[in-house]
C-alpha cells in the first residue's frame, strides 16, 4: 500500500513547505493540489472571464486541461499543455483560485485527477479538502494552521524575498482573511479539519520546528 500523507490548512500556514520538506526527508513526491486550482484560475483571467462567474466558468471548463508533470521531483503544472508554474503565483490568481475552487463542477474535474495520482505512488498531498474528501483513508491526515496574523507577515516575506514586492501587511492580511472566509464557507468540501487529522499549530514554531513535528506524527503514525 503507498503512503498517503493529507496536509490542509489555510493559506500561508506553512502547508506547502511542511509538504515538501515532509516529501524530501520520506523520499517521496509532493501534490500541491492548489497549483491545479491556480491553473483553472489564470486561464479564466487570461481569457477575460471573471473566476467568481460560475456560469462563464464552467462554460469554458471543457476547453481547460490541467495536467502536473514531476520533473526531478519537482512538480510542474501545465495548463493546455503550457507550463504555468512559474505564473500561477500572482495575488491576482490566488484569489481567482479560491473563486474557481468553490464551483463544484472545477472541482469534480479537478478531485479524480488528485486520487488517480495518489493510487499508484506513495505522497504527501496539501489544499484544502485532502483529508474530509479527496484522500479520506490517507495514512495520515494532518491540519496545519497558524493565527492570521502570522501566516499574513509570512506571506509578506515570501513575497518580498520572491519579487522585491513590498505589499503592507494590512493588504495581505485582508487578502488571506477573505479567501479563508471564501474557501471556510463555501457548499462544496469547505476548508475544515478532518475529525482524524491531527493539529499541527505553527505560529511559535520555525520551518524546521514544524518539519520535524510533523515527520515525527508521521513516524508515529505509520509505525
Ligand atoms: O494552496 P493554494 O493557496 O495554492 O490554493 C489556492 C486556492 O485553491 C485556495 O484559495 C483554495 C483552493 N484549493 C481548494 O479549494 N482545494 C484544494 N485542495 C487546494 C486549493
Amino acid at each position: 500500500m503507498p503512503l498517503s500523507i493529507a496536509i490542509d490548512g489555510p493559506a500561508g500556514a506553512g502547508k506547502s513547505t511542511i509538504a515538501s520538506a515532509l516529501a524530501g526527508r520520506l523520499g517521496i513526491r509532493c501534490l500541491d493540489t492548489g497549483a491545479m486550482y491556480r491553473a483553472v484560475a489564470l486561464y479564466m483571467i487570461r481569457m477575460g472571464i471573471d473566476p467568481g462567474n460560475r456560469e462563464s466558468v464552467m462554460s469554458e471548463m471543457p476547453n481547460v486541461t490541467i495536467t502536473v508533470r514531476f520533473i526531478d521531483d519537482i512538480q510542474h503544472t501545465f495548463l493546455n499543455g503550457e507550463d504555468v508554474t512559474g505564473q500561477i503565483r500572482t495575488p491576482d490568481v490566488s484569489q481567482g483560485a479560491s473563486c474557481v475552487s468553490s464551483i463544484p463542477g472545477v472541482r469534480r474535474a479537478l478531485v479524480p485527477m488528485q486520487r488517480a495520482i495518489a493510487d499508484d505512488i506513495s505522497i504527501v498531498m496539501d489544499g484544502r479538502d485532502i483529508g474530509t474528501v479527496v484522500l479520506p483513508d490517507a495514512s495520515i491526515k494532518l491540519y496545519v494552521t497558524a493565527d492570521a496574523e502570522e501566516r499574513a507577515r509570512r506571506r509578506q516575506k515570501e513575497t518580498f524575498e520572491k519579487t522585491g514586492e513590498e505589499i503592507p501587511l494590512e493588504a495581505v492580511l485582508a487578502d488571506i482573511n477573505e479567501r479563508d472566509l471564501r474557501d471556510m464557507t463555501r457548499e462544496d468540501s469547505p476548508l475544515k479539519q478532518a475529525e482524524d487529522a491531527v493539529l499541527v499549530d505553527t505560529t511559535r514554531m520555525t520551518i524546521e520546528e514544524s518539519v520535524e513535528y510533523a515527520l515525527q506524527l508521521v513516524r508515529e503514525a505509520v509505525k
